[in-house]
């Protein structure tokens, strides 16, 4: 193995998170993420906005996530950037900086996948006794904008079996908490108001998604109908049955998460999954795996929750990997919105 210092700034900007991360190696130096805010008020996020922020964003959280590394930039090995997959406008505010840096410092540049790197996450070094998944494994990535399942048979040898048709799975918490007055974003509270409902109560369609898909557009529309229905009769349905509307809605989540979970499983004959993303967070879905290991002997692994929602972090594991294989990119590279695993 290595035993050089090899330092990585990675930078990440495809949505609404402005990141920058030091690496040493596959350890963590610094991980600083500025969340943008000003999209709450809209309930979602607004591109415009989004690339806006991370404007005025990148230069304060580089140079912060440099001296929390107690770092200088003329000690980068190369830097790391997120290519796509993401929003443009937001993309390009990281490609833009990172070809610049590293022309500047005349070190590589390396181009990141951003779902790779959600994946490559759990390979970040924590302590000697942190376990990482073997390969092959499946790689299970659930966020406000992706919902995929990836068999991973190396670092960079990966294949998507399956992924969402419409609505990621964090989407469809935002929406649906968006109906049920809650704010943005609303997985979190969703999550807290289940854990003291009846998930029995209410009944929500399991979609019929052939294959290694997920589809949750038809379970945001049943959400939509059935409080309409409700509230015409009781005006305070919702207000009245909050915890048990919410419990009902996680219990189909997980419900849809765990068959297709078994399902590829059963089709890969491997037992291991790694999760990642800001749904990974969630206690319905925790348990769930959890009771898989007993029950089928599934192995779970979740990284730290910092590096699961979207950082930095993960792309510098990848920087690093691609910096050991020399894997460098050109400086005429352009992002890419819908860059595919
Ligand atoms: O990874 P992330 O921070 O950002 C991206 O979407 O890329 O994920 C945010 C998503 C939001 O949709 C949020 O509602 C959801 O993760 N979320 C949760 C929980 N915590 C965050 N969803 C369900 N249960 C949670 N505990
Ligand atoms: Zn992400």
């Amino acid at each position: 193995m290595n035993s050089q210092k090899t330092y990585i700034l990675g930078i990440e900007s495809s949505c609404d998170d402005t990141a920058a991360a030091v690496l040493c190696n596959n350890q963590v130096l610094s991980n600083v993420v500025a969340t943008q805010k000003v999209h709450e008020q809209y309930g979602g996020v607004v591109p415009e906005l989004a690339s806006r922020a991370h404007q005025q964003n990148i230069v304060p959280v580089i140079h912060q996530a440099l001296k929390n590394a107690n770092i200088k930039k003329e000690q980068l090995s190369a830097i790391a950037f997120t290519r796509g997959p993401g929003l443009m406008g937001s993309l390009l505010v990281g490609t833009s900086f990172a070809k610049s840096m590293a022309m500047a410092l005349n070190i590589p540049l390396i181009e990141v996948n951003h779902m790779q790197a959600h994946l490559l996450a759990h390979f970040i070094k924590e302590n000697t006794t942190t376990a990482v998944p073997n390969f092959p494994f499946l790689g299970f990535t659930i966020s406000g904008g992706h919902t995929q399942i990836v068999k991973v048979s190396d670092y960079f040898t990966m294949e998507v079996l399956g992924e969402t048709l419409d609505d990621a799975i964090g989407e469809a918490y935002d929406k649906c908490g968006k109906m049920l007055n809650l704010n943005y974003p609303a997985g979190a509270e969703i999550d807290k108001y289940a854990q003291m409902g009846n998930p029995h109560a209410f009944k929500f369609p399991i979609p019929n998604v052939k294959d290694l898909n997920f589809s949750f557009s038809g379970l945001k529309t049943a959400m939509l109908y059935f409080l309409q229905r409700e509230t015409k009769n009781n005006p305070d349905f919702i207000q009245e049955n909050l915890m048990d509307i919410c419990a009902s809605f996680q219990h189909t989540i997980i419900e849809i998460v765990i068959k297709k979970l078994k399902k590829a499983v059963k089709q890969t004959h491997i037992k291991q999954i790694a999760i990642g993303g800001g749904v990974s967070a969630n206690s319905g879905i925790r348990n769930a795996l959890k009771d898989a290991e007993q029950k089928w002997d599934w192995k779970c692994f979740i990284p730290k929750f910092e590096y699961t929602t979207d950082n930095a972090a993960m792309i510098g594991i990848v920087g690093y990997y691609k910096f050991l294989q020399k894997d460098f990119t050109q400086n005429t590279i352009t992002a890419n919105a819908r860059y595919a695993i």
